[in-house]
């Protein structure tokens, strides 16, 4: 699981926790709260939690946090490639820095985690791997920037093709919610008047919750609930479109 400090990770690594599950997971620099979640897992039922610093921006931490990985887990069941980060500038605007940035953490690191573990997955007897993806991946969202949605529709199209590459031993699905209330998009939900806007975004008119969204990936990780169920993307959008 990476990025399973806050937000729809921490709610991910819960869920699996529940469900007495040995669960890895990785955080870029928030120890304190990755501490926190892995505490509250023991106390759920995890039956092996561990903590591992990473930061996909930078390919040697990708590989030495594969190694840490590698040391603790014979094989893994479950990939859930969830760590990113929000971009909000214009592509007129936005450093080039920063939109390097953008796209090594949300597509390259992750593209290369994955390729890393992967020997580690068909180990495993059973295997899955969920990616989490954005509704800003499948629409022109107006919130999030151009070089996001990029990304995102690049997590769509490594979910597809992976999905066929490596069957039939490893099935690859995603998620692409709308808004979550998480750290990551507080700033649009931090007055009334603005979560109201949000809620009235959606048809269901709901904010969406991290447990929603690891519910949903917990469905797509599970071979006893969506074993015929690979290259899917399921929308976590509250009926969302545009
Ligand atoms: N929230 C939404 O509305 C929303 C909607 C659609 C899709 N998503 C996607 O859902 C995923 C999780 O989002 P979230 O809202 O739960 O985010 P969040 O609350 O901001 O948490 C981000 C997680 O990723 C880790 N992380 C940040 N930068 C990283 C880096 N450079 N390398 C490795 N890990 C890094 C963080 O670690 P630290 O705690 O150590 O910083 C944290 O565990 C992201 O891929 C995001 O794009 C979110």
């Amino acid at each position: 699981m990476t990025g399973g400090s806050r937000g729809i990770g921490r709610a991910v690594v819960l869920r699996f926790a529940r469900e007495g599950f040995a669960v890895l997971f990785t955080y870029k620099s928030n120890i304190e709260r990755a501490r926190e979640v892995a505490k509250e897992a023991a106390s759920l039922g995890a039956r092996c939690v561990k903590y591992v610093q990473m930061d996909l921006s930078d390919l040697d931490s990708i590989r030495s946090a594969v190694s840490e990985i590698a040391s603790s887990a014979p094989y893994i069941n479950v990939l859930v490639n969830n760590a990113g980060i929000l971009h909000l500038d214009s592509l007129e605007t936005a450093s080039v820095e920063d939109i390097e940035v953008v796209v090594k953490v949300n597509l390259l690191g992750t593209i290369i985690f994955t390729k890393l573990v992967l020997p580690l997955m068909k180990k495993a007897p059973w295997a899955s791997i969920v990616n989490v993806a954005s509704i800003a991946g499948e629409t022109g969202n107006v919130y999030a920037s151009t070089v996001y949605a990029a990304t995102k529709a690049g997590i769509i199209g490594f979910t597809k093709r992976l999905a066929v590459e490596v069957a039939p031993k490893v099935r690859v699905n995603a998620v692409a919610p709308s808004f979550v209330e998480t750290d990551m998009v507080r700033e649009f939900l931090s007055s009334e008047e603005k979560r109201k806007q949000i809620v009235d975004l959606h048809p269901l008119k709901i904010i969406i919750k991290p447990e929603d969204v690891a519910e949903a990936i917990f469905f797509l990780a599970s071979p006893k609930l969506s074993r015929a169920v690979t290259g899917h993307v399921l929308r976590v959008n509250a009926g969302r479109f545009t």
